[in-house]
């Protein structure tokens, strides 16, 4: 198949390594990935093969503006507003979006022959693989679902080790459905809900003592949710550190990855725990309703089965999660989104997404009036960060502040809240942000600050 390529089912896609000198290559084919085990029905349609993929052969200069605004192209954006909320979900790349067009027509052309046939026996095997290879993890603790919510929701409520009387622990900046689903344990498991504030100005250090105080006043805790990446604030948990402090109390952890695999750089080894809920349509760029779930090998006797499943055994990991019929091309589509990922590189796209934050960030943090909430230690913050007007901390205020800023200089951000200190606006960038959007939101905050 012309300028396709291959993804071994356990390695890492292979950086093209041609015409360094330009740091820059592009490859002809949208699907670029195509799951192994897949018939000749997937083969590439003219609109796929139309589209172009930016491979980074090594490091690349996160200023680096030549190779930036190529990778820029590859996205088909809106010139209606400036779009700063790309933390709702990720914007898929023009051969990512012909790939899952294709998959549709594949669908709608092959119907129920092709899915029950061909891509429940291998396409399905091969994604999964696939997704397990990029993270650092065997395909058999991993099992695909629509998204991080679903996939908490089924680790948090099958937890089992939970007796009643223990303590359930989360903290405010934790996503409200999965705080949703810890509250179910008190009504449904008899468990202890403990919620706690992070401090603010946060830090490393000042959640660490945090997580530390908390543990200390809750002997009785036995499980943990963590957000790896907060949805509210952008802070970035050093989730292994506070997961050793964990496991020394024997606490459990459940990490909430939704925000952070695809916008920073880690494998799911690094986080140093047994259970965790990720998404692929936010920073990885697959089509919306498509996540998955990972327990570790070990543990899975300590997840339940999704009410009480029968469709495979109790040792098969796809048994902790029970769908239904679901939009499968959104499946399918996760090779070629994995592969646009990996062809640019998880640091090159972490080192950009870092840069554009600081754009702006770097403008507006000393400026009296404006509050970050983010801090700028290099593991603490991503591609997402919110600021708060100093004193406005209601819904209504930072519906405001969002509101001014998309009617009068037509940037698009959103209020978030459930942050203890206040109402925030949250900032999310993007890689087809351009530095100057950047430079707008800046002068527009300063301007707000000083009115
Ligand atoms: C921190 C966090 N966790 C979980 C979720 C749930 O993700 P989804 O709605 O895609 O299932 C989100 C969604 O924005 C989130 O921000």
């Amino acid at each position: 198949m012309l300028g396709c390529r291959l993804l071994n089912n356990h390695s890492k896609a292979t950086v093209m390594t041609t015409d360094i000198s330009r740091r820059l290559f592009i490859n002809s084919s949208a699907s670029m990935v195509v799951a192994a085990g897949t018939s000749a029905l997937l083969a590439a349609s003219p609109a796929a093969s139309a589209q172009t993929v930016i491979t980074a052969a090594g490091s690349v200069s996160p200023t680096d503006e030549t190779f930036w605004s190529k990778v820029a192209d590859q996205y088909l954006v809106s010139s209606d507003i400036i779009n700063l909320e790309n933390g709702y979900y990720g914007m898929m790349t023009k051969a990512v979006m012909a790939d899952y067009q294709k998959n549709i027509e594949l669908l709608n052309l092959h119907s129920s022959y092709y899915l029950r046939r061909t891509y429940d026996d291998s396409g399905l095997t091969a994604v999964r693989a696939q997704i397990a290879a990029v993270a650092g993890v065997l395909p058999e603790e991993i099992a695909i679902t629509r998204g991080a919510t679903e996939a908490l929701q089924n680790l948090i409520t099958n937890y089992k080790p939970l007796k009643p009387g223990d303590v359930a622990m989360y903290a405010d900046l934790d996503y409200d459905s999965t705080q949703y689903a810890m509250n179910y344990l008190k009504e449904r498991r008899g468990a202890t809900v403990v919620s706690i504030n992070m401090p603010e100005p946060v830090s490393r250090q000042g959640v660490l003592d945090a997580y530390a105080a908390a543990f200390a006043a809750n002997p009785k805790t036995r499980l943990l949710l963590l957000t790896h990446i907060s949805h509210r604030t952008g802070f970035v948990m050093p989730i292994a550190e506070i997961s050793a402090l964990a496991k020394a109390r024997n606490i459990d952890v459940i990490v909430d990855a939704a925000h952070s695999w695809g916008q920073i750089d880690f494998r799911i080894p690094d986080l140093n725990v047994d259970f965790a809920g990720f998404n692929l349509h936010k920073w990885m760029g697959a089509p919306l309703g498509v996540g998955f779930l990972y327990i570790r090998k070990q543990r899975l006797a300590d997840i339940d089965r999704a009410f009480a499943d029968d469709d495979w055994d109790a040792s098969d990991i796809r048994s902790r999660v029970h769908s239904g019929t679901t939009n499968s091309a959104n499946v399918m589509t996760v090779p070629a989104a994995l592969a646009a990922h990996t062809s640019l590189g998880a640091a090159n796209k972490q080192a950009r997404l870092r840069y554009l934050r600081d754009r702006w960030v770097s403008q507006v943090r000393n400026i009296k009036g404006i509050e970050i909430l983010a801090p700028d230690a290099p593991g603490s913050y991503g591609a997402i960060t919110s600021f708060r007007m100093t004193g406005k901390v209601t819904k209504a205020d930072n519906l405001a502040v969002a509101n001014e800023l998309r009617e009068k200089y037509k940037i698009f951000t959103v209020r978030r809240g459930g942050v203890a200190a206040g109402n925030c606006v949250r900032v999310s960038t993007a890689l087809f942000t351009k530095p100057s959007d950047l430079d707008r939101l800046a002068l527009a905050l300063k301007t707000m600050a000083s009115a």
